[in-house]
């Protein structure tokens, strides 16, 4: 049997100060996926920077990718490289989108300190049953979970949902008291992937349906996914070094700004950061094609994405100086 490391040993904290305080403040924690160092120490030097909590979230293919116990240290390492920074900001390593007990169970023993269990795909008996039982083994360590309740559309874990299945208001608080859950991802029109939607098609989210659940769960900690607003000016920048990303369109900050100020206290951001890397790496190797150390073309790669993280930081979610 492996080691239980807390979360606590690691400098890390779970959600639940950081999302009372986003609800009553009105903003949104920044939730940045990560996979490798530079990906890290970009968020890091955001957060820290705009003085902004933060969760760092690892998927299963990070966790494949990268090695879980590779990217758990690095976590732990984030905590006193911020404070190297300047700035000691709360750090939550989380799990996006875990798909069974036995992988949140063993996220939680070593070493995250909140953990996604997404039964968004099940019926709705079985999401309650699976969420109920990792809220169970996660609460006895003092781990936090967010469960999902309807379908997003987009790519999620190589599954695809051609449709979005909104979340049901009616069902949102009987969810919430049968699982015990500590946030709730919803689906309103918000799609995974940086192809979510066809450019002049219609795609406003649905902050009517938002406001009908916050109505069900007064101050209950929202969560949003698939929150990528594809900058059209990253794909330009991909394509004209030689991309081939065609008809990539996001979600419009204005509306995931006036999500943030209501009950949505943390929205996913990937493929904006895959975007900014992506485009800088391209402009390296295509303007300077006689460049091979890594340091050259990652290194601008990891300005790039730390400037869009501030941007989100600050004129999105509103979480600068709340660390
Ligand atoms: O929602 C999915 C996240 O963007 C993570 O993507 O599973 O390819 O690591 P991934
Ligand atoms: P995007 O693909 O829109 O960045 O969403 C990421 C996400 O929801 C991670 O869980
Ligand atoms: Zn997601």
């Amino acid at each position: 049997m492996k080691n239980f490391t807390s979360y606590k040993e690691l400098g890390l904290v779970n959600s639940r100060d950081m999302f009372a305080k986003a609800v009553t403040g009105g903003y949104a924690i920044p939730a940045y996926n990560f996979n490798n160092l530079e990906q890290l120490q970009a968020i890091i030097m955001a957060c820290v920077e705009t003085s902004s909590p933060v969760i760092l979230q690892v998927s299963k293919g990070a966790r494949s990718y990268a090695n879980q116990t590779l990217l758990r240290h690095l976590a732990a390492g984030a905590v006193e490289y911020a404070a190297e920074l300047g700035k000691s900001v709360p750090i939550v390593l989380h799990l996006d989108h875990g798909d069974s007990f036995e992988l949140c169970k063993d996220c939680i023993e070593t070493g995250f300190s909140s953990v996604m269990i997404d039964g968004s795909h099940l019926s709705y008996e079985e999401n309650v049953k699976l969420t109920r039982q990792v809220v169970e083994y996660a609460h006895q360590h003092d781990v936090t979970v967010e469960g999902e309740l309807g379908v997003l559309a987009g790519i999620e874990d190589d599954v695809h949902a051609a449709h979005h299945t909104y979340t049901e208001p009616d069902q949102v608080e009987d969810f919430v008291s049968k699982t015990g859950v500590d946030s709730l991802a919803i689906a309103i029109g918000t799609s995974h992937g940086a192809f979510k939607f066809k450019p002049g098609e219609e795609h406003e989210i649905r902050l009517d349906i938002l406001a009908e659940i916050e109505k069900r769960i007064p101050g209950f900690p929202i969560v949003l996914h698939g929150a990528s607003s594809v900058p059209q000016e990253l794909v330009q920048m991909i394509n004209a070094h030689g991309g081939k990303l065609k008809d990539a369109v996001g979600i419009s900050e204005e509306q995931l700004r006036a999500a943030a100020r209501s009950a949505v206290c943390k929205i996913n951001i990937d493929s904006d950061g895959r975007l900014a890397m992506t485009a800088a790496i391209r402009k390296v190797l295509d303007e300077k094609p006689e460049e091979f150390d890594p340091r050259k073309y990652l290194g601008p790669a990891r300005d790039s994405l730390k400037q869009l993280y501030i941007h989100k930081i600050v004129n999105v979610l509103g979480s600068n100086g709340k660390a």
